[in-house]
């Protein structure tokens, strides 16, 4: 109950938690960060000013928002041993174990995963927050084989990434705003999320008194199935796939609905929202603009919103309330930006980060609020006695 009102989405017997961060009514496509609209924060916040948020509860003043950036700013470079482990790795490594062997690195290189005083649980928040962009923009160098860039305080949080990412110690890295800005707004629908996989991952991990930084690598590992977070670089998979086979939106329909195979109409359907994904909505709007810069998105962008077309008038997807999902267009602006299909789910984490951390931080607050150890249906063999080798 907030004030006069009770929030109660009717699950309260189902629930794993409580928590006071995200709020969904699946029905009627509603989803606020502690409180606020998402349609609002993607219009007027920043992925920084929405982190503080999610993590803190409040949008932050400008002084705190000033200092809350610094803190981030200071913590955005990594040990020179720990930019060493990415040449372990092979080239053509997908970024995600990277990813999530670089977190569980980083905790070693820290003394603030000892204890859960505010000042540790605060010190690995700004840490990780500061530090998840750099290791993200190393995986995929790495698979490039291409050396590495150190951040650049002068630069924003997303400005960094984007130049760590995509610029050489050659050539200056030519910003477009419009890049910069998509992608922010891209972080911020995926800040936070409420119970999904990944994020009760963390909390599952983290209920034993692990640290954040191992939560949140086994976070990375949850969201990198393709029926969660990885369901944007199948999304891109699935699009390309119609457009080199040469099948038609409506064939590919139809094997999809004879069900002869596992195949998906991958970036729908969702497991709380029966209604348009409001995240959606907003990403088709900024796929418009971005995708306009790269050859050859646009054929995509057309079969995608032919298959949305034709699923929204089709009984086999409206009776099952399948409508697109958060990851339906946004593998296509990534594409845009330039980076490729294994790099979207990392993309994926790097928004999610401050929802996986706010909910750590959430239990850790609370310990009586934690996901328990969960039980079972026993469905197995009743007792027996056991059967010497000579009788078996
Ligand atoms: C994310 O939980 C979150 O909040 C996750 C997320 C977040 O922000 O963290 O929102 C991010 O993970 C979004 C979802 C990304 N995944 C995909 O796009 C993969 C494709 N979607 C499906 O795998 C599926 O829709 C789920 C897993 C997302 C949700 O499945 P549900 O709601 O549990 O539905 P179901 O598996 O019980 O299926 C119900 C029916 C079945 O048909 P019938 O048995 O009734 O005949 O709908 C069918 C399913 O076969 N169905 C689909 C379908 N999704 C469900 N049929 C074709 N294509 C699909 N995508």
């Amino acid at each position: 109950t907030t004030g006069d009102t009770t929030y109660d989405n009717g699950f309260a017997n189902t629930a794993v938690c409580k928590s006071a961060i995200t709020y969904i009514d699946g029905d009627a496509g509603v989803l606020q960060y502690r409180g606020y609209p998402i349609e609002q924060l993607a219009e007027k916040s920043t992925f920084l000013e929405t982190s503080y948020l999610v993590l803190y509860g409040e949008l932050p003043t400008q002084t705190e928002l000033d200092e809350f950036t610094q803190k981030i700013s200071r913590h955005m470079v990594i040990d020179e041993r720990l930019r060493e482990l990415f040449r372990i790795f092979p080239r053509r490594s997908h970024p995600m174990p990277v990813l999530s062997a670089a977190i569980t690195a980083l905790s070693t290189f820290s003394t603030d995963t000892i204890g859960f005083d505010a000042e540790r649980v605060d010190a690995a928040t700004h840490r990780l927050m500061a530090k998840l962009p750099t290791l993200a923009a190393y995986s995929f160098k790495n698979s490039l084989g291409s050396p590495t860039l150190w951040p650049d305080y002068s630069l924003s949080y997303i400005e960094n990434f984007l130049r760590m990412s995509f610029g050489t110690v050659t050539e200056q890295y030519e910003f477009d705003d419009e890049v910069t800005r998509a992608l922010d707004v891209l972080l911020i629908l995926h800040a936070d999320h409420e119970q999904n996989c990944s994020t009760s991952t963390v909390r599952l991990v983290g209920s034993s008194q692990a640290n954040l930084y191992a939560s949140v690598s086994a976070g990375v590992h949850a969201l990198s199935g393709p029926l969660h977070g990885g369901a944007n670089q199948a999304v891109l998979e699935m699009l390309a796939s119609i457009r080199d086979d040469g099948i038609s939106v409506a064939d590919y329909m139809g094997r999809v609905k004879d069900k002869k195979d596992t195949t998906k109409l991958m970036g729908f359907g969702h497991r709380i929202y029966k209604n348009y994904d409001p995240r959606a909505a907003i990403i088709k709007k900024h796929a418009d603009s971005i995708l306009g810069k790269r050859e050859g998105s646009d054929q995509l962008l057309d079969i995608a919103l032919e298959l949305e077309e034709a699923a929204l008038n089709d009984d086999y997807f409206v009776e099952r309330k399948l409508y697109p999902n958060v990851d339906f267009y946004t593998g296509l602006i990534y594409q845009a930006m330039g980076f490729p299909v294994d790099m979207f789910t990392v993309l994926f984490a790097l928004g999610r980060l401050p929802g996986w951390i706010a909910q750590w931080r959430e239990m850790v607050n609370d310990p009586t609020n934690k996901i328990g150890r969960p039980r079972q249906i026993y469905v197995g063999e009743t007792e027996r006695a056991y059967v010497p080798m000579d009788r078996r």
